[in-house]
């Protein structure tokens, strides 16, 4: 089997992965040789989808603080975030936002010149630096312009991961399916940092492209890495009716009210005091409120909305600091925000869950580690603030490519390769999957997963819905091995590289379930009608879900508190 070799795989190209290439080449001026892997081509990467800001303590003498900024955090965590892992967020992120600033972002500025920042959700200060709201496309643009002045990578686009080759209990290396020739081969390295992106695909209604599916989760997961706090999915307050495009918090960190049937600000019953920019679990538990009460508008295939009413702002400030949402409206919908409200309701967006990984990106495997969404630093804990995304896979790009460039300055050995696994591992896709030939239609049981997970794992959860739920994966796993996939062929086989993410999908929302049903509390995003109160004495821990082959494992450890006790939030 055909193997190449670097000294470090990164796999994923959004931000977190460029920015940890362009820490490597940095730090190791050259020295080491970087393969760079992705399923979609470096700059369709989902992180070029972000819209509306990066979170940094920018202004101290204006009243900004590293302390306010992290105990927003915490408090917008419901507790539940490592307090040494976000005192660490906090004080490198500035730092970023001037590298990238040096790098060529095109940050939006203020009278002064100085970077602007837009108030976002739970930010008692305006933090969210932003480029108008394509804040993600010029992060992305500025990380890859400047990654190519340093040349000693390789790029591997449109190659899908198959598993992780360990020997020794060390990474040795990749599995992958190279999508225009369909050629099976082995991408060996010392060192693997996983910096694949978020899960958002396994719902219906998402913010996320269709390519994030959450492939380095199942791959970690099934090479016995932990997946951690999964049970806490994020729904963004405001996704488009009907397509899930995200109308991002900028729209009211702007001054954009929510609006119910009665024409009400109902954020006023809920957060008084911060209103539409409340944290985004009290937000959008809110909107289902009204919704579920009857002060919803109606909507297609039961997406009832409320309204995102940017009517009052004026087209100057929308044209300039949303032109994004403008065009969207306007090309989706045929609707000008600039005089009507936009129909939006709660949406997949974020999954504060991942890959185990500790304040350094390591994983539990020595030579493995893992940055951005598909990584769970407990930075995040059980709901995540809006514009901290952005910032902490710049952040944890920067961490895991240093840490990287540290490990290899110790000279560690190529591990060798178990091609028994290998070869395994192709016979499972080429001669199994591939020739499957039941009467199960592949594409069929993806959309009814992703119909359960909006069903059974929402906003709101109960212990009945959820392990209905369950009960649905396990019907749909079994008939998974009933396929056929209908292309046989192996150039460009789309329809394979689709089944190999809806068999990733099936497993993580059987681990985001189980991981929920076990934990009976109500927590930041994790929201159970049956049990609604947080329960300290016993949950105040992390979820680690380990893969058996049969029935998940369920392990929790203990939160790090350094210096807030969990107390009510009230916003
Ligand atoms: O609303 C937004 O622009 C999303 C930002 C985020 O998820 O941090």
């Amino acid at each position: 089997m055909q193997q190449t070799t670097h000294d470090v795989i990164i796999l994923g190209t959004g931000l977190a992965g460029l920015r940890a290439a362009v820490e490597i080449c940095i730090r190791a001026r050259g020295n080491a040789d970087i393969g760079i892997v992705s399923k979609v081509q470096i700059m369709r990467s989902h992180s070029v989808c972000a819209e509306g800001g990066t979170g940094a303590v920018m202004r101290p003498e204006e009243g900004d603080s590293f302390d306010l900024h992290a105990w927003d955090t915490v408090k917008g965590s419901d507790f539940l975030a490592d307090q040494d892992t976000v005192d660490r967020f906090v004080r490198t992120s500035p730092d970023e936002i001037r590298l990238l600033e040096h790098w060529g972002v095109p940050w939006s500025r203020r009278e002064d010149g100085r970077i602007m920042q837009r108030p976002f959700g739970g930010h008692s200060f305006p933090r969210a630096c932003m480029a108008a709201d394509k804040t993600g496309f010029f992060e992305m643009q500025a990380l890859y312009d400047t990654l190519l002045k340093y040349g000693n990578f390789r790029r591997y686009d449109e190659c899908f991961v198959t598993s992780i080759l360990l020997e020794g209990g060390r990474f040795a290396g990749l599995t992958l399916i190279d999508a225009p020739t369909g050629e099976f081969y082995i991408l060996r390295g010392k060192a693997l940092l996983i910096a694949s992106g978020g899960l958002g695909n396994l719902y219906g209604f998402t913010t996320y492209s269709q390519t994030v599916t959450g492939d380095g989760q199942a791959i970690a997961y099934r090479a016995g890495l932990a997946l951690e706090d999964t049970e806490f999915l994020q729904f963004h307050p405001t996704g488009l009716i009907p397509s899930g495009i995200l109308m991002t918090e900028g729209c009211r960190g702007e001054g954009g009210y929510l609006r119910n049937n009665k024409g009400e600000r109902f954020m006023e019953k809920y957060a008084p005091k911060m209103m539409e920019l409340a944290p985004r679990d009290i937000v959008s538990r809110s909107e289902m409120t009204e919704i579920l009460e009857g002060r919803g508008f109606p909507g297609p295939d039961g997406l009832d909305y409320i309204h995102l009413d940017l009517t009052h702002l004026g087209a100057e400030r929308i044209n300039k600091r949303l032109p994004l949402i403008r065009e969207v409206c306007i090309k989706f919908l045929g609707l000008d925000p600039i005089t009507q409200p936009i129909p939006i309701r709660p949406v997949a967006h974020y999954s504060m869950g991942g890959i185990e990984a500790d304040i350094n990106g390591a994983t539990k495997i020595e030579n493995v580690w893992a940055a951005g969404e598909v990584a769970c630093h407990s930075m995040h804990g059980a709901n995540r603030l809006g514009c901290n995304s952005t910032a902490e896979c710049l952040v944890w790009g920067g961490i895991t490519g240093a840490e990287i460039v540290k490990y290899l300055a110790q000279g560690p050995k190529l591990s060798d390769v178990p091609e028994a696994d290998a070869r395994e591992e192709q016979k499972r896709i080429f001669d199994g999957l591939l020739k499957r030939n039941g009467p199960e239609n592949p594409a069929q049981i993806r959309r009814e997963l992703r119909a359960l997970m909006d069903r059974h794992a929402g906003v709101y959860r109960s212990g009945e819905s959820m392990q209905q739920g369950l009960d649905k994966i396990a019907e749909l796993k079994q008939r998974f091995g009933n396929i056929r996939i209908q292309d046989k062929s192996r150039i460009y086989n789309t329809n394979l590289i689709q089944v190999l993410e809806t068999e990733n999908m099936l497993e993580l929302a059987e681990v985001l379930l189980f991981a929920g049903l076990a934990r009976e509390e109500s927590r930041g995003a994790h929201a159970r009608t049956d049990i609604p109160k947080r329960d300290d004495e016993k949950y105040l821990a992390h979820s680690l879900v380990y893969f058996t082959g049969g029935k998940p494992r369920l392990e929790y450890k203990p939160v790090t508190i350094t210096n807030w006790k969990p107390v009510e939030r009230k916003y």
